[in-house]
């Protein structure tokens, strides 16, 4: 451009478009309509706080999980991401301080009622952690583990399919498939998160929830993991709290915006990265802090 070619002053801009490297990915577009009809969401927590004794993490956080659908949970550290992922499965009772408060209903069904059995509760809604946590066991007892206790085998041969079946969906299987008697914690850290998701896969969840699942791993690693996401998408409702924000724009649909313990912005992907409506977002999503 010549010097004397001086540009038309740009309006100034509501929202500075975010680093194209944030930008979700055409895969990740989602057209199905942000807040579907009451009922069809798979996973439905209204105005759920959280304390730990008088020190209050969360607040009035209400929000719609969808089947088919990856939601990410991001935000500055501190802000209630883990808190809330916990809220899903009822972890938080695990935790002496914590209360909850509010309502989480999964197929609309209260899962804090009294009549909900709990370990039952997280089979259904399965939970993978940010540092891979296989048991001291061999790789099959590890994925067999849970399908044993739920009863959902009759005999050996059917548990051997479980177990396969799984480390087939977790992209695991060719790696270990002659090593099954091997220990878990023996794998590489990539192997042995997909191993905690074969095992979390083998009680046949309807909701996966994954807190900084690969926070641990290296690049390569992080790529399987994300590709595999994708590949579970269309069986499982996912969940996954992420600091990374390519990531979240990579794998997920929906993504939920968590600062100081409030949900301050929710939608979909592709919105929430290019055209947040929240200034706290748009702080985020730029990187001005977190
Ligand atoms: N087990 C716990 N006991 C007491 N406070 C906790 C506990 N877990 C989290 N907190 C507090 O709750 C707030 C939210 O934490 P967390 O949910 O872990 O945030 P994030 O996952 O977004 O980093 C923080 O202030 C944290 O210190
Ligand atoms: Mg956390």
């Amino acid at each position: 451009m010549g010097p004397e070619a001086v540009p038309e002053p740009e309006p100034e801009a509501e929202v500075q478009p975010v680093a194209p490297a944030v930008r979700p990915s055409a895969e990740t577009i989602d057209t199905a309509p942000l807040n579907p009809p009451q009922g069809s969401a798979k996973m439905q927590a209204r105005d759920v706080s959280v304390s730990y004794g008088d020190k209050q993490a969360l607040k009035d956080v209400s929000i719609q999980i969808f089947d088919d659908r990856v939601t990410a949970f991001i935000g500055p550290s501190g802000c209630g991401k883990s808190t809330f992922l916990r809220c899903l499965n009822r972890m938080n009772d695990t935790i002496p301080s914590a209360r909850v408060t509010g309502e989480i209903e999964l197929d609309g069904e209260d899962i804090y009622s009294p009549r909900m059995d709990v370990v039952q509760l997280r089979a259904r809604v399965g939970m993978v952690f940010q540092k891979p946590n296989p048991f001291p066991k061999s790789i099959f007892e590890n994925v067999a583990y849970g399908p044993r206790i739920h009863g959902l085998a009759q005999n050996k041969t059917e548990l051997a399919e479980i177990v396969e079946r799984s480390l087939k969906r977790a992209g695991l299987w060719d790696e270990v498939k002659d090593r099954l008697q091997e220990s878990g914690t023996a794998l590489s850290g990539g192997q042995q998160q997909r191993l905690c998701i074969a095992r979390a896969i083998a009680v046949d969840p309807e909701v996966i929830l994954m807190d900084e699942p690969c926070s641990a791993l290296d690049p390569i690693a992080t790529a399987k993991i994300e590709e595999l996401i994708h590949e579970l998408r269309g069986r499982y409702a996912i969940a996954i709290v992420t600091h990374n924000m390519q990531q979240a724009a990579r794998v997920s649909q929906r993504t939920a915006f968590f600062h100081l313990g409030e949900l301050v912005e929710y939608g979909k992907t592709s919105e929430i990265f290019t055209n947040p409506r929240e200034r706290r977002t748009q702080d985020y999503i730029t990187g001005r802090y977190g």
